[in-house]
């Protein structure tokens, strides 16, 4: 069935531009264009949309009202923000009801890339086997208050990163875990770190952010019994494939806000696993003999003994908990990104190149081993099977500041 796409904006022209613009798009789509919000609204009480695309800056009803009042009568409509790049920041702190911005002008390929893989996204996350699974287990892991905390601080006008810093150094446990975490080597960071305050202020909140979270979310499983089943080695694997992925992205020149989603979503990649692991050990103990005994992926054992794998269960995790789209898109696509086609450098682009080299790098470190875990295919349609070595002398400069470390 073709998708419905009800477009919004007050300018006429830019009205016309997307029409043109989307001409061939029309086999997919059945596109509808109107003027204001009020317009819009109408328009939804007789029809049903999949998606709605607004515009933000309009005379009466702007972008932001129009969303929130769809999200509240239409909950599963996706909504869109078209606006202007530089208004990006802004828009992401104060529009809650967008699930994806896209900044104008833009492509036809760049609109229905992002459409498209907001569908791929809400097919996953309402797969029938992902919510029987999701109905069995007992006790998903709800978000830590201190990152709750952190983040209403981040968003009050008068925070400042003394106070953030003073809030995460109540926590004792978080802050040496904090601190331990970014005087190692993956932070690269020449000097001695000694509160959080000094940590926001080197390395940025939105990475001490992550961090909150992902300590928070760890320490949440400490107590169970669960040794044999490696939770320090995913925690090493989790926190590497996150610097990994910010640094894949830094040489790639993504801007800041991408390459600190790529850390967020590398740090939660494998979230699912953990919350599998603790709620059903003895199945995730099957999946295992399963791999062995059939001489399948982790993937296919998964969707055999539970019918979803981990990535769906992280994927529903992060979505859940409010974090971005396209952080709870890398958690559920970080093994077949082909899916999530894009011209774009996007964060599960990194988490996937992360997750593949941090996999290797456990093995020796060299262009002759085979990186099995990374999708070659999907490389080459983005073209950059060549990087690949550059890369692999980024994670080796890791490992060479590792030692350096002690
Ligand atoms: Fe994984
Ligand atoms: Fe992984």
């Amino acid at each position: 069935m073709k998708k419905q796409i009800l477009f919004v904006d007050d300018e006429p022209l830019i009205l016309q531009g997307l029409k043109r613009m989307l001409r061939g798009l029309r086999s997919e789509w059945d596109m509808t264009f109107v003027q204001s919000g009020a317009e819009a609204l109408e328009k939804m009480v007789g029809a049903p949309f999949d998606v709605i695309v607004s515009d933000m800056r309009m005379p009466e009803m702007d972008g932001s009202q129009l969303l929130d009042t769809v999200k509240h009568r239409y909950p599963n409509m996706v909504r869109v923000v078209l606006s202007g790049h530089s208004e990006e920041e802004m828009i992401m702190k104060t529009v809650k009801s967008a699930h994806q911005f896209i900044s104008k002008p833009c492509n036809a390929e760049t609109l229905k890339s992002t459409i498209s893989r907001m569908f791929a996204l809400r097919e996953v996350l309402t797969q029938e086997g992902l919510k029987r699974l999701v109905s069995r287990i007992e006790s998903l892991p709800s978000l830590p208050s201190l990152y709750t905390q952190v983040v209403e601080l981040i968003q009050s006008p008068n925070s400042s990163i003394k106070k953030i810093g003073e809030v995460i150094s109540k926590d004792l446990a978080m802050t040496a875990k904090i601190l331990q975490l970014v005087n190692s080597a993956f932070f690269g960071i020449p000097r001695q770190i000694s509160n959080p305050a000094q940590a926001v202020g080197l390395l940025g909140l939105d990475t001490v952010k992550a961090l909150v979270l992902t300590i928070g979310i760890f320490s949440k499983f400490e107590q169970k019994q669960l040794a044999h089943f490696g939770i320090e080695t995913l925690w090493n694997h989790s926190i590497k494939t996150g610097a990994i992925a910010k640094k894949v992205a830094d040489k790639e020149s993504a801007d800041k806000h991408l390459s600190d989603n790529a850390f967020m979503a590398g740090l939660l990649h494998d979230v699912g696993k953990l919350v599998l692991v603790a709620n059903v050990p003895d199945k995730y103990e099957e999946v295992i003999e399963t791999i062995k005994d059939q001489n399948i992926t982790l993937n296919q054992a998964e969707q055999l003994v539970f019918g979803a794998t981990h990535a769906d269960v992280g994927a529903y995790l992060t979505g859940l908990w409010g974090l971005p789209d396209a952080i709870v898109e890398a958690v559920a696509f970080h093994h077949r990104p082909e899916i999530c086609l894009s011209n774009d450098m996007i964060p599960l682009t990194f988490v996937h190149i992360a997750d593949g080299l941090e996999h290797h790098g456990n093995g020796t470190l060299s262009m002759e081993a085979p990186i099995l875990k990374i999708d070659y295919g999907y490389l080459q349609k983005l073209g950059w099977v060549e990087k690949i070595p550059e890369w692999l002398k980024t994670c080796a400069e890791n490992k060479e500041e590792g030692k350096n470390d002690g």
